[in-house]
């Protein structure tokens, strides 16, 4: 008979039948997966037949997100990944390669430019920054060796929002791949593929986890694509955890449910805050003055335009951190897209490596905040917000 260890360890590994079906997707806490043989082993690793190997190249919780991302999303194929930045950089490293060129929104979330800075340059690979809002500053900007058109629905944390079908028509007369960050507005509120985007990529951070508690990412768009960046996921280590996985799964479930009160709580806020004490303006597309009130009305489900506010305070930088010391209800955070109301200064967070310079041409400026609002009660959120700009 085998020692205890022996006996212990295989004991402990044995998977129970369960002939019901789990109401939920379980977390494989499963680092690998037992093969037959060799040769199995050798064409799972190449994805040439069904199941997994190891959880780097894929795991059945990751599956069961990337089917139902990609399913929400109408997208034929779908990849998890560890944050929304290991997302964002398995597509650009997939479609570009040293002496090509991306195009990206001047105003963007910071991390493009951080990745920009920090990865792509040192590639070879040239970043050149246009306002988006403009479909001939996109056109004048591609050129021969353009190879990726990058857009966010609604942009970070100017709330601009992109006419996605007008600049993948002009991206793809010129070979130019179209990839769109749908991070903000989540696919319970748009579905870029179906406006003609070629890869969808999301934090998972965000909207669709809901709950401020994990980190992850997914890319979605056609299985070639989607095979591409997960070959750059694989080999730069980019996998995320099954756990997580699941809380985004779990997220997934009452995303419509929240996005509608998100849209509901920020239209309160923002209309209160628009013209009131201490603020010079507020941007968040479900405004009139929005500037693209008109296009998210059109490309944003059942008139909603989400939970981002940018609000412009008189005071500048010095009121935006009175304003962040006296909020009562809002949490002072950097993220987005949780069930409480967070917080945030650009300039000296999600977009700190921008220059006072390169902010002013990415629409921001040094005393405007991002406000994630939350599922707090929308009165709630109106008393403290606007107590706190006034202050
Ligand atoms: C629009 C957008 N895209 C991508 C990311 C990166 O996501 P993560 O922090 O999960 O890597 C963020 C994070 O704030 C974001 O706001």
């Amino acid at each position: 008979m085998p020692g205890f260890s022996t006996r212990a360890i295989r004991a402990a590994s044995r998977i129970p039948d369960a002939p019901q079906p789990p109401v939920n997707v379980p977390i494989y806490a499963s680092a690998t997966f037992e093969v037959a043989d060799a040769a199995e082993l050798g064409d799972l690793l190449e994805f040439g037949r069904p199941g997994h190997s190891y959880s780097r190249y894929s795991n059945p919780t990751h599956e069961a997100l990337e089917h139902a991302i990609a399913e929400l999303e109408g997208a034929e194929a779908g990849l998890s990944t560890a944050s929304g930045m290991a997302a964002v950089h398995g597509v650009m490293l997939s479609i570009l390669r040293s002496g090509d060129e991306v195009v990206v929104p001047a105003a963007v979330y910071g991390g493009i430019v951080g990745i920009a800075q920090a990865v792509l340059e040192r590639s070879g690979i040239v970043t050149r920054a246009v306002d988006t809002t403009d479909p001939d500053a996109v056109a004048a900007a591609i050129g021969p060796r353009t190879r990726l058109l990058w857009l966010e629905t609604i942009s970070n944390p100017t709330t601009a929002v992109a006419d996605v079908a007008t600049l993948a028509e002009l991206a793809h007369a010129r070979d130019v791949v179209v990839a769109v960050d749908n991070t903000f507005a989540s696919p319970a509120l748009a579905t870029p593929l179906s406006r003609g985007a070629d890869l969808v990529v999301h934090s998972t951070t965000k909207y669709i986890g809901g709950h401020s508690d994990i980190i992850g990412g997914i890319v979605v768009g056609s299985a070639e694509r989607v095979a591409a960046a997960r070959k750059i996921v694989i080999n730069a280590g980019g996998n995320g955890s099954p756990w997580e996985a699941f809380l985004a799964l779990r997220g997934l479930k009452t995303l419509a449910l929240r996005m509608e009160r998100h849209s509901s709580n920020a239209l309160a806020v923002a209309t209160a805050l628009d013209g009131a004490p201490g603020v010079i303006g507020v941007r968040y597309p479900g405004l009139a003055s929005h500037p693209q009130h008109q296009l998210a009305a059109a490309v944003l489900r059942d008139g909603m335009a989400g939970g981002m506010l940018a609000v412009e305070l008189e005071g500048g930088r010095a009121h935006g951190e009175r304003f962040l010391g006296t909020m009562k209800v809002g949490v002072h955070a950097t993220s987005l897209g949780g069930v409480e109301t967070l917080v945030s200064h650009p300039a000296s967070s999600s977009h700190r490596q921008l220059s006072d310079a390169d902010l002013g041409a990415a629409g921001l400026t040094p005393g405007m905040l991002r406000v994630s609002i939350g599922l707090e009660d929308a009165d709630d959120l109106v008393a403290d917000l606007t107590a706190a700009a006034a202050g």
